[in-house]
C-alpha cells in the first residue's frame, strides 16, 4: 500500500484554505492509502510563541482533524492513521516516514521539491550502486515523495483580495472562513467580501479573482461540478449567489463544527488518538533513521 503524510501548522485558526487544499482531500484519500497525519509543532516556534497556547493549538488542530473525518479506527492492518505531537521540520517529517504522496495545497510545492532532492542526494551519495541498478528502488534510503496538489482548491484566495492567499496570518479575520466560524460570522463574511460590478458570473477569467475564487469554494462544499456550478451562476447577480453560497459554507461546516465539540469535550479520547498516532510514527521513524545511520557510516546507538 502507498503511503501519504502531511501536516498543518499549529498556528493561528485552521481556515478554508488549509480545509479545501488539503485537509479535506486527506479525508477523500484516506481509504486508499496508509496514512499519517500530523500537527506540525516544531514548525510553530519558528516565529515567537507561547508555550501554553502551542499545548492548547495542537490539541485544537488534532480535534479539527478528527472533526473533519480523519478516521484513526481502521481495523486493516495495512491502514494506519496517526497523529503525532513532536514533529522535526518539513523534509525529515516525509523523509522519515518513507512517504509515496504528499498531499498538501500548492504552496508547499517548492518544499516538496527540496525534500526530492535532499532525498535524491542522501540516496545518491549513500545508497550505493544497488539502488541505483534498480532505478530508485529497493537499495534507496528514502523514498522520493510527489506533491498530490488537487486540481481545485490547491490555492484559495483572501475574501477581502482575490489576488493574495486565504492565510492564518493575515491580521484581518474577513480575508478568511475558519472552520469554527460561527454562522453568523460567515454570513457576514461572505456579505461583506470582495466582489466586482459584473453580472453574470464565470470561472476563470484573469480579470475577474474574487468571483473565481467565490465558484471555486461554492463549487468544493456544495459537491458540485465546475461545470454544474458554471451553469448554474452564468446568469446569476452577486445578490443572488452570496446566499446560495453562504448556505453551502454554513451546511459543509456545521457538522464538523458539531464533531469538533465533541472531541473537545471528551479529551481522553483526543489523549489516545494522540499517543497512538506518535507510537506509530515512532516505530517507522525508527527504522529510517537505523538505515540512515547504517548506511552513513554511524555505528548503531
Ligand atoms: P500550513 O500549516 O501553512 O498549511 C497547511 C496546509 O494547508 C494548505 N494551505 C492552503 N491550501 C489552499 N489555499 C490556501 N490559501 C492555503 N493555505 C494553506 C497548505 O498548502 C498545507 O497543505 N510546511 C507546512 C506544514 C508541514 C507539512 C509537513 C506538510 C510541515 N511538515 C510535511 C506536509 C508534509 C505548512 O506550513 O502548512
Amino acid at each position: 500500500r502507498k503511503r501519504i503524510v502531511s501536516g498543518v501548522q499549529p498556528t493561528g485558526s485552521i481556515h478554508l484554505g488549509n480545509y479545501l487544499g488539503a485537509i479535506k482531500n486527506w479525508i477523500e484519500l484516506q481509504n486508499s492509502y496508509d496514512t499519517l497525519f500530523f500537527i506540525v509543532d516544531l514548525h510553530a516556534i519558528t516565529l515567537p510563541y507561547e508555550t501554553q497556547q502551542l499545548a492548547k493549538s495542537t490539541r485544537d488542530t488534532a480535534a479539527i482533524y478528527l472533526a473533519c473525518g480523519v478516521d484513526t479506527s481502521k481495523g486493516d492492518e495495512n491502514v494506519s492513521v496517526s497523529l503525532l505531537t513532536y514533529p522535526v521540520l518539513m523534509a525529515s517529517d516525509i523523509l522519515l516516514y518513507q512517504s509515496d504522496f504528499v498531499p498538501v495545497g500548492e504552496d508547499q510545492k517548492q518544499h516538496l521539491e527540496l525534500t526530492r532532492e535532499l532525498a535524491e542526494r542522501v540516496n545518491y551519495l549513500y545508497g550505493g550502486r544497488k539502488w541505483k541498478k534498480l532505478g530508485g528502488r529497493g537499495g534507496a534510503i528514502f523514498k522520493v515523495p510527489e506533491p498530490l496538489i488537487p486540481p481545485a482548491g490547491a490555492r484559495v484566495m483572501s475574501l477581502t483580495d482575490g489576488l493574495s492567499k486565504m492565510s492564518k496570518s493575515s491580521p484581518s479575520d474577513q480575508s478568511r472562513i475558519n472552520l469554527l466560524d460561527s454562522k453568523d460570522v460567515i454570513a457576514n463574511k461572505i456579505k461583506r467580501c470582495k466582489t466586482d460590478s459584473s453580472t453574470g458570473l464565470e470561472f476563470d477569467n484573469p480579470d475577474r479573482p474574487e468571483c473565481n475564487n467565490l465558484l471555486s469554494i461554492y463549487q468544493l462544499v456544495s459537491g458540485k461540478t465546475k461545470e454544474e456550478v458554471a451553469k448554474e451562476c452564468q446568469d446569476m447577480s452577486w445578490g443572488s449567489f452570496k446566499p446560495l453560497i453562504t448556505d453551502a459554507l454554513i451546511d459543509h461546516l456545521h457538522p464538523i463544527q458539531v464533531r469538533y465539540e465533541e472531541i473537545m469535550s471528551d479529551s481522553a479520547y483526543l489523549d489516545g488518538v494522540l499517543a497512538e498516532g506518535a507510537a506509530r510514527a515512532t516505530e517507522i521513524a525508527d527504522a529510517t533513521l537505523n538505515n540512515v545511520y547504517q548506511a552513513m557510516g554511524f555505528l548503531r546507538r
